[in-house]
């Protein structure tokens, strides 16, 4: 490799996800220039891509950060791929030094949003540009097609926007349907690309964390299915691998589900007369990104109970060991079953997709209270697009979300959208029937229960916080409204005693 600069662009950060970026971007032509802090990562990863066509011309290791940043063309852009946080701070620390005015620093990890808010402007002050992109889809989509979710400066996406653009995952114009053949290993250069810029410093990473929050939903109501079909049908995994499968032909396609099928057919390795899943231990670890969409719908006021279920429900799967001595000590009612099983398993599958609705109804609002709140104007119609393929959330009916904001830019929850609205009518009375006999049955389905709460508690006109607010005024003086005021005015009585007269405050 000459010393002059002839790199497209530069990657920090050699783990999987880095090294199948850099796969992707020398497949479709990029030359890429490539550091990791432990040199003999990067020596290893470039040694392996020497054997790899058209790859091994295009992927130019170096040892020195100096080397690296001289061998890539200006503007400068630099991929980060490093652990988050402090990991992060350091390596902007190590490589600022080495780039100059107008040069592009991309962080292309899970980074949390006001962390990105805060390196953009830090990195504007300096006079380079800064992206927080969002990238998702596992190792597979990093190598094949992810989902890119930037953020940041307008300017620098003007020079990034073709990169992004032809590595991300591309969709079927007409239909949204992704064009995904891994197998064949070939780049994908046809199609609608799953990758839009989103808004100014954190609204890439905040899109791809309310992504996780709604993965998190999306997997929980998909285990909560299978363990209904486990617990209370007696199937085996094989059986309901079939069900997901059949499932996977019909609104609920998506990524998720079928991987689910795989994951329930898969033969134990060690012993082929059982299956995997059943010796895999039940218990759930997580990043964080969960946690912080949960964190940031209360700080927010946003009612996204499913979305807080659901990583309650990972933190109680945790609890293995004081799970297993409760078991002994607090007993249920016992499961029984006297139905219909393929009936019941239709009912399953219509509050699965009830449930999902909420759960996207809840990111989605969640998103809308988080621009006014950051300054950003984040078009949601593009956002269900960018999702539509290569994402882990991938699935048929964002198509659905697509046309809902289309129809309506300013919907104000996606349940009231026509679609979605007769979908969830539709979907109801199955919905109840699996709650119920879940309940009944003493089986936890967190996500399902909660969805159905959120779905009761939105359409209702009347709730009891009259009575909240009033318990609130008797111990608190905290005042309330009336019904019979116009809103804004508030009251308060020295309660208990009748007769005592009510102040306006
Ligand atoms: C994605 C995934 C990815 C990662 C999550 C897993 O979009 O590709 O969401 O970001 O798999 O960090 O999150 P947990 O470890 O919290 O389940």
């Amino acid at each position: 490799m000459s010393k002059e600069a002839s790199s497209d662009i530069g990657l920090i950060g050699l783990a999987v996800m880095g090294q199948n970026l850099v796969l992707n971007m020398a497949d479709h032509g990029y030359h890429v220039s490539v550091y990791n802090r432990t040199t003999t990562r990067m020596t290893a990863f470039v040694d392996r891509v020497q054997n790899e066509e058209p790859c091994s011309e295009r992927v130019h290791g170096y040892e020195s950060l100096e080397e690296f940043v001289a061998s890539i063309k200006r503007p400068r852009k630099v991929i980060l791929l490093v652990k988050t946080g402090r990991g992060t701070d350091a390596a902007i620390d190590s490589l600022l030094p080495h780039m100059e005015e107008g040069d592009i620093v991309i962080d292309g990890g899970n980074a949390h949003w006001m962390d990105t808010i805060r390196r953009e402007k830090d990195i504007r002050a300096r006079g380079l540009h800064f992206m927080g992109s969002g990238v998702s889809g596992g190792e597979l989509g990093a190598r094949f097609g992810p989902a890119l979710m930037p953020g940041g400066s307008d300017e620098a996406w003007t020079s990034l926007q073709p990169i992004w653009e032809a590595i991300a995952a591309k969709v079927d114009p007409d239909t949204g349907k992704p064009y995904e053949d891994y197998a064949a290993g070939k780049p994908i250069t046809e199609g609608t690309p799953c990758t839009a810029y989103l808004g100014p410093d954190g609204a890439g990473h905040y899109v791809k964390m309310v992504h996780n929050g709604i993965e998190y939903v999306d997997m929980q109501l998909i285990c909560e299915s299978y363990f209904l079909m486990k617990e209370l049908l007696s199937m085996q995994p094989d059986e309901i691998a079939a069900v997901f499968h059949d499932w996977n032909q019909g609104v609920l396609d998506s990524y998720l589900i079928e991987i689910t099928a795989d994951i329930l057919a898969q033969r134990d390795p060690r012993d082929a007369s059982r299956f995997l899943v059943d010796q895999v231990l039940d218990t759930a670890g997580q990043k964080g990104t969960g946690k912080w969409t949960s964190i940031s719908t209360l700080d927010l006021g946003i009612p996204a109970n499913a979305m807080a279920e659901a990583v309650f429900a990972r933190f109680l799967s945790a609890l293995k060991v004081e799970r297993v001595a409760a078991s002994q000590v607090l007993k249920g009612p016992g499961v029984e079953f006297s139905g219909d099983q393929q009936e019941f398993i239709d009912l399953i599958r219509q509050a699965l997709y009830s449930s999902k609705i909420c759960a996207y109804a809840q990111g989605f609002s969640l998103m809308t209270e988080a621009q006014q709140e950051f300054n950003w104007q984040l078009d949601f119609g593009t956002i269900a697009k960018v999702w539509r393929g290569g994402c882990i959330i991938r699935a048929r009916f964002l198509q659905k979300i697509t046309d809902a904001y289309d129809n309506d830019p300013e919907l104000a929850n996606l349940m009231l959208d026509p679609y979605f609205r007769d979908a969830l009518h539709d979907g109801q009375s199955a919905w109840r029937k699996v709650v119920a006999a879940a309940a009944e049955s003493g089986i936890a389905v967190p996500a399902f229960m909660s969805a159905l709460a959120y779905f009761d508690g939105y359409r209702s006109a009347v709730l009891p916080a009259n009575l909240l607010q009033a318990q609130r005024d008797y111990f608190g003086a905290h005042t309330y409204e009336r019904t019979d005021e116009e809103r804004g005015r508030f009251f308060h009585v020295d309660w208990p005693v009748d007769g005592r007269p009510e102040i306006e405050v």
